[in-house]
């Protein structure tokens, strides 16, 4: 079924995933990571996946990127990325894909980068590794691409090493070998998360920039309701190892229809309250993917139980369902219900996505600081 708001794409998706399942086998039972998620994303496309710590994010995109091979991990379902079920491909082609037509960008590029290696020499072999060309070709596409990541005088940086790079810069660094061989599909894990509010206003922007230029779909995880508003088409909410709502940013964002993502919104600071948003909201921890509660996984924590007759949310597993408004919710609550529940919430109201847009491109004088990649810090140069 197409993620809410594919339409406007291509009529074929670049990635495809179906009832994809990672379950760990450990000493303390089966951990049930990931538990049936199918989305679809298209080019030119941004798909923000957001929920609490443990709820398969990460998971999610490494069996993506196919590391969950040789490990004891579980993996089932399909994820088609073009022609290739990235599932069942030879470990060869898997090594042709990655770095090629799929690249990720992780929180932490230090993590990333070797520190025994320059920078350049770095990003001049991940393209290398894909094309036969000279050693002098691949150093001057390099330049290239550390210029079209705002990083300034890239003929000198090439030859540096990461711990010569600011955060920041190492992050941009990051996303040029991420977009060196021009990837139908990034996948960004909590891009910005260890990078200060201006600075990651900065990348996220560059990020939308390259997104333009290169035409790659994207998939970006965090937990920062802001950075989705700031970059994504769609968004996935997660719970317990599945979505529990998908939509566009408008539809999730002004018509939540999951009671998880309500509380998620609702928690969001307003203007004159903190400036961040970070999700941090509901009363209860996340759910042990060892033993997740009977029924509804969020019932536990979930205020509208009562709303549903006969107990059903404790005993029913709730499916996800297209709902009328074109978006897909996993629970039990009528329409009307959910219209009344977000009237009474309106006492309150949420942030449109605009608003959290907006405060993710704040400084810490508030000011906002969306601008072009390339943009400059105070100090004249990129952070
Ligand atoms: N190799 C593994 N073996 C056992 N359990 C694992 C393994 N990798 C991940 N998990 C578990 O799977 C669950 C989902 O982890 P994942 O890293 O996807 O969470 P996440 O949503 O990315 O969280 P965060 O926001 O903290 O990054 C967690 O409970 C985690 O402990
Ligand atoms: S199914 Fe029931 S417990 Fe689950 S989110 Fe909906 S109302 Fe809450
Ligand atoms: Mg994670």
């Amino acid at each position: 079924m197409p993620t809410a708001g594919a339409q406007a794409g291509p009529a074929t998706p670049v990635l495809s995933v179906r009832d994809l399942v990672v379950h760990f086998p450990t000493e303390d039972g089966l951990v049930k990571a990931v538990d049936g998620m199918s989305f679809d994303l298209y080019a030119g496309k941004t798909l923000g996946i957001v929920g609490e710590s443990g709820s398969g994010k990460s998971v999610t995109s490494q069996a993506i990127m196919g590391l969950h091979r040789g490990t004891r991990a579980r993996v089932s379902g399909q994820i088609r990325l073009g022609e290739d079920q990235l599932l069942t491909i030879p470990d060869e082609r898997l090594r042709t894909l990655r770095g090629r037509d799929v690249a990720m960008v992780f929180q932490d590029p230090l993590s990333a980068l070797h520190p025994y290696y320059t920078v350049g020499n770095q990003i001049m072999e991940a393209y290398q590794v894909h094309h036969d060309v000279s050693r002098s070709a691949a150093r001057a596409r390099t330049v290239e691409m550390l210029g079209l990541v705002g990083i300034p005088n890239p003929a000198k940086r090439i030859d540096q090493y990461p711990h010569e790079f600011s955060g920041g810069m190492r992050q941009r660094a990051m996303i040029a070998m991420a977009l060196i061989n021009d990837p139908k599909l990034l996948i960004a894990d909590e891009p910005t998360t260890a990078l200060d509010v201006t600075v990651q206003a900065q990348i996220l922007d560059l990020m939308k920039d390259l997104q333009q230029q290169f035409g790659s779909a994207i998939i970006l995880i965090t937990h920062d309701l802001g950075v989705v508003a700031h970059m994504a088409n769609d968004i996935m909410v997660m719970y317990g190892g599945k979505a529990v709502e998908k939509g566009t940013v408008d539809q999730v964002f002004y018509h939540p229809q999951h009671p998880y993502t309500m509380g998620l919104l609702k928690s969001m600071p307003r203007l004159d309250e903190v400036r961040r948003t970070q999700l941090d909201p509901i009363p209860g921890n996340p759910p042990s993917l060892i033993n997740l509660p009977t029924g509804c996984a969020f019932h536990p924590r979930c205020a509208y139980r009562a709303e549903v007759p006969d107990g059903r949310c404790d005993r029913e597993a709730p499916q996800l369902e297209v709902l009328a408004t074109g978006q897909e919710a996993r629970c039990f609550l009528t329409e009307a219900d959910r219209i009344r529940l977000r009237f009474d919430q309106q006492t309150r109201s949420e942030p449109s996505p605009e608003e959290l847009a907006a405060r993710t491109g704040e400084g810490d004088e508030g000011e906002p600081t969306r601008q072009n990649s390339g943009t400059t810090s105070q100090e004249g140069e990129p952070r």
